[in-house]
């Protein structure tokens, strides 16, 4: 983030929910505070409860101080109140849009603001289409003078057709240049770290390839259960919730091409190649490399059906068809209620062909393996293997660790910050395009369709605060492999 981005109104869809007052304000606030938030700038919150201005606002300054755990600095708090409106109304009805427009007009001369507009979508997915129709319908979404530009949150549909409709109903109002599709894992430090590492350091890239990667194996593990979302989560499950998205980004990132350039199309259409070419499963392959479980105590969660078969843990053996990875598997897994949070990519690499050491024949010697660290703890460590000191050849795996934190000194942000900074500036490079969503579900429709057919095996049960179900040790054991722990 270089500098502060255009003047404009942030239009928070959904103001009286939770992402707000989680993610959104406190993003602003850190915006605030790092100067890149311009000062022509003013939110506006659109939610149903038929509250006063002022009461929004008072609701707003408690439930971020709760969230940020301490009293809120007055200044900064200030900036922002002076600065954030509220109007209530149904979504459906056009009146809102009606009193929106209004709203728009009198903030943007009242502050000053160019006629840009940010819209955010942090309402029910099946909102989205009505939302975006209403705006087109109102002539809020023509980009005439300033812009017009819309950040839609996940889920963005449920399998690949449900994406398609979704895609096509906001493509109805809107261009896709207006649309930013939000994944918050783009956000983290660290991912966006991943492209930096492979691309602007001449030693890796060379070794990136199926020559010297054995396999990749890609984390995603979470203390926390359904924490309250159970209504939502039992529709959902782990593959749709972090596979689908969060963890396929983390795999493009991996897997792509170095792209021609940084620009937005450039980076986006090298990632969408990489789920294109992941190889389709059919459902032998689903039996085979597919795993699912949830954990012990998640059919008694608040709003999750007693006899639901909804998987909160998945793992499987992804195999991508290019010449850079042909055979190379990728593992991936993914839980709730894991031993312990833990988000990381390993990159192991293959042995050395043949051992020097006589005292350490190869197969007893460690693979080198580079692992991003992606939270918490986040950092880049490469293993290798050392001379123990001493008279005899005796070897002993070492570790070269770069932390985040010592380095650096700076706190993770929420994520959120760089996705509204760069929706604000028109940069649509750390947001999903529509093809690349349908690829993502192109690849797990098929895992979908085989668990919803199968309707009799047991689905396995892992303990909480466990690595997950025993099956998925199998999973790699078949190739001779381990998982780290
Ligand atoms: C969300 C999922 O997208 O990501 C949640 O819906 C999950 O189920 C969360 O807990 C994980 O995000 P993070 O940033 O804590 O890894």
């Amino acid at each position: 983030m270089s500098s502060a981005a255009d003047g404009c109104v942030l239009v928070i869809f959904g103001a009286s929910g939770d992402l707000t007052r989680r993610k959104l304000l406190p993003a602003v606030f850190n915006l605030i505070e790092s100067g890149h938030l311009p000062d022509r700038f003013a939110i506006l919150g659109v939610a149903r409860p038929v509250i006063d201005e002022a009461s929004f606002r008072a609701q707003m300054h408690e439930r971020v101080a709760e969230i940020e755990g301490e009293p809120l600095d007055t200044d900064k708090w200030k900036r922002i109140e002076e600065r954030l409106h509220y109007i209530s109304g149904e979504f459906n009805d056009p009146a809102l849009y009606a009193s929106l427009a209004q709203a728009l007009g009198d903030l943007t001369r009242r502050h000053s603001i160019p006629p840009n507009v940010l819209f955010y979508f942090a309402i029910p997915p099946d909102l989205f289409g009505t939302v975006a129709r209403h705006l087109a319908d109102a002539g809020l979404a023509v980009e005439t003078g300033g812009w017009r530009r819309v950040i839609v949150e996940k889920p963005f549909g449920y399998d690949l057709e449900s994406a398609r409709a979704l895609n096509a109903e906001l493509a109805a109002g809107l261009q896709e240049s207006q649309i930013y599709r939000i994944d918050h894992y783009l956000g983290k430090e660290t991912v966006q770290n991943i492209l930096a590492f492979r691309f602007a350091n001449g030693i890796f890239e060379p070794t990136w390839n199926r020559r010297y990667v054995d396999h990749v194996q890609m984390t995603v593990a979470e203390e926390a259960g359904v924490e309250g979302r159970g209504a939502y989560y039992d529709k959902a499950g782990a593959l749709r919730d972090m596979v689908q998205n969060h963890m396929f980004q983390l795999l493009t990132l991996v897997a792509m091409e170095p792209p021609i350039s940084f620009r937005a199309e450039d980076v986006r259409n090298e990632k969408v190649k990489v789920l294109h070419a992941v190889q389709p499963f059919d459902d032998g392959d689903v039996r085979q490399h597919v795993v699912r479980a949830h954990y012990g105590g998640y059919t008694k969660e608040p709003n999750v059906s007693p006899s639901s078969r909804t998987e909160t843990f998945t793992a499987m053996r992804l195999m991508i068809d290019s010449w850079r990875w042909a055979g190379v598997p990728f593992y991936l897994r993914t839980g709730k209620r894991m031993r312990r949070r833990w988000t990381e990519i390993a990159v192991q690499f293959k042995t050395a062909p043949y051992m020097l050491f006589r005292e350490t024949p190869v197969e007893c010697t460690n693979p080198n393996v580079l692992v991003l660290r992606i939270q918490p703890d986040e950092g880049i460590s490469l293993s290798f293997d050392a001379k123990v000191p001493g008279p005899l050849e005796r070897l002993a795996t070492v570790t070269m660790n770069f932390s985040y934190a010592e380095y650096f000194k700076e706190e993770p942000s929420t994520g959120y910050e760089t996705l509204l900074f760069d929706a604000m500036t028109g940069d649509q490079t750390l947001f999903h395009r529509m093809d690349i969503v349908e690829a993502g579900w192109q690849v797990v429709d098929p895992i979908l369709r085989a668990w919803q057919r199968d309707t009799i095996s047991a689905l396995p049960v892992y303990p909480p605060n466990s690595d997950g179900p025993v099956d998925v040790d199998r999973l790699l054991e078949r190739d001779g492999r381990r998982w780290r722990s």
